[in-house]
C-alpha cells in the first residue's frame, strides 16, 4: 500500500481525485489537508470531509489549513466550483476537521515516518506545503514522491495568460515548493488539457444509482460546462499507473513577483545549455486519456 497525505481544496476536480484515492485499495491515506483555494478554506475542509464521508471513509482525518496565500491577505477564490465548490451535490457530514492545523499534520507524519517512506499529492494552491517547509526546512524532501497539481509550462494558463490557478492563487508557495530540493512530479495544464471528459463519459454515470455514483454526476453535469478537465484526478490516476502519463526532466522556477506574470512557469528543458539550476521537476506532458477515465470510473464504481 502507498501511504499517502493529499493536500487539497475541493472543488469538484479535487472531489473525484478524493473519491478515486478513496475507492483505492493500492493507498493508504493518513490524512486529508485543506486549503484555501477553490473556495474560502473552511468550505475546502468540510467539502473534504463530506466526500470522505460520502465514500464511507470516516477513518479518514481532514485537517483545516491555511486561509490566504503567503503573501496577500485575503484568498485567491475562483467560482469555477460553485458556490459551494461542489456544483450543488449533496453530501452530508456529521464530522469537523481534525483539532490540528495541517500545516502541523504534515510536518509531523513526514518528520515521524521513515524518510522516504510517505507520498504527499497537493492539488490546490501550495501554501499548506510551503509553510512546512518554512517551519522545518527540508521537510518535504522527506516524502517518497511529491505530486502536484499546478502550472502551464509549456502552454498558456487558465486564470490569467500566462498562469495556472492552483500557482497564482499562492505564487510564493509555489516557488518555496518548487526550490524544496525534492524532484516534483508536476501535473500542470499540459498534461491535464489532455484529460478532458467526454460528453458519454458524463452521461455513463446515470447508470451508477450509488451515493458517490450520484454525487459524481451531479458534480460532472455542473463542472462540464465550465472546466470539463479532469486536473485534480491527474496525479492520483499517475500513481495508480504511471504507465498512463508520459514527460520530462525539466528546471522550473514559479515566477511569484506581483504583476502580470505572477503565477507564471518558466521552464527549461533538460537538454538546454545556461539552465539556471539542475532538474527539479518531471514535468507531464501527455496521458492516454481514454484509458485514464476508464480507471476514474471504474474506481469511483466501487464506492458506496
Ligand atoms: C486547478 O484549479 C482548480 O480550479 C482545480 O481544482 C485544479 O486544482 C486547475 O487549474
Ligand atoms: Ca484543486
Amino acid at each position: 500500500m502507498i501511504p499517502l497525505i493529499i493536500d487539497c481544496d475541493p472543488g469538484i476536480d479535487d472531489a473525484l481525485a478524493l473519491l478515486i484515492a478513496a475507492g483505492s485499495p493500492e493507498f493508504q491515506i493518513l490524512g486529508v489537508t485543506a486549503v484555501a483555494g477553490n473556495r474560502p478554506v473552511d468550505i475546502t475542509s468540510m467539502n473534504a470531509c463530506r466526500i470522505l464521508d460520502a465514500a464511507s471513509r470516516e477513518d479518514i482525518p481532514v485537517y483545516s489549513g491555511c486561509p490566504r496565500p503567503l503573501a496577500y491577505p485575503q484568498a485567491r477564490c475562483n467560482s469555477v466550483h460553485g458556490e459551494d465548490g461542489l456544483g450543488g451535490a449533496q453530501m452530508p457530514t456529521r464530522r469537523s476537521p481534525a483539532p490540528a492545523h495541517a500545516t502541523q499534520f504534515i510536518v509531523q507524519t513526514l518528520r515521524d515516518a521513515p524518510a522516504g517512506s510517505i507520498t504527499v499529492v497537493a492539488v490546490g494552491p501550495l501554501t499548506n506545503l510551503a509553510m512546512a517547509e518554512i517551519m522545518h526546512p527540508g521537510i518535504l524532501s522527506r516524502a517518497r514522491s511529491l505530486l502536484v497539481m499546478g502550472g502551464a509550462a509549456f502552454c498558456s494558463g487558465n486564470i490569467t495568460p500566462s498562469a495556472e490557478f492552483n500557482f497564482y492563487a499562492d505564487p510564493l508557495a509555489a516557488h518555496i515548493v518548487m526550490q524544496a530540493g525534492i524532484e516534483v512530479k508536476l501535473f500542470g495544464l499540459d498534461v491535464t488539457s489532455k484529460a478532458i471528459m467526454s460528453t458519454e463519459w458524463i452521461a455513463s454515470f446515470q447508470e451508477m444509482h450509488s451515493t458517490c455514483g450520484t454525487a459524481a454526476r451531479t458534480m460532472l453535469d455542473a463542472y462540464a460546462n465550465r472546466d470539463p478537465l479532469l486536473h485534480d484526478a491527474c496525479p492520483v490516476a499517475y500513481l495508480l499507473d504511471p504507465a498512463l502519463f508520459s514527460g520530462e526532466s525539466c528546471s522550473v522556477a514559479v515566477s511569484w513577483q506581483n504583476g502580470p506574470s505572477e503565477g507564471h512557469t518558466t521552464v527549461w528543458r533538460s537538454d538546454r545549455r545556461n539552465k539556471p539550476f539542475p532538474a527539479n521537476a518531471v514535468v507531464f506532458t501527455d496521458v492516454d486519456s481514454v484509458r485514464m477515465l476508464s480507471l476514474v470510473r471504474q474506481r469511483i464504481a466501487q464506492l458506496p
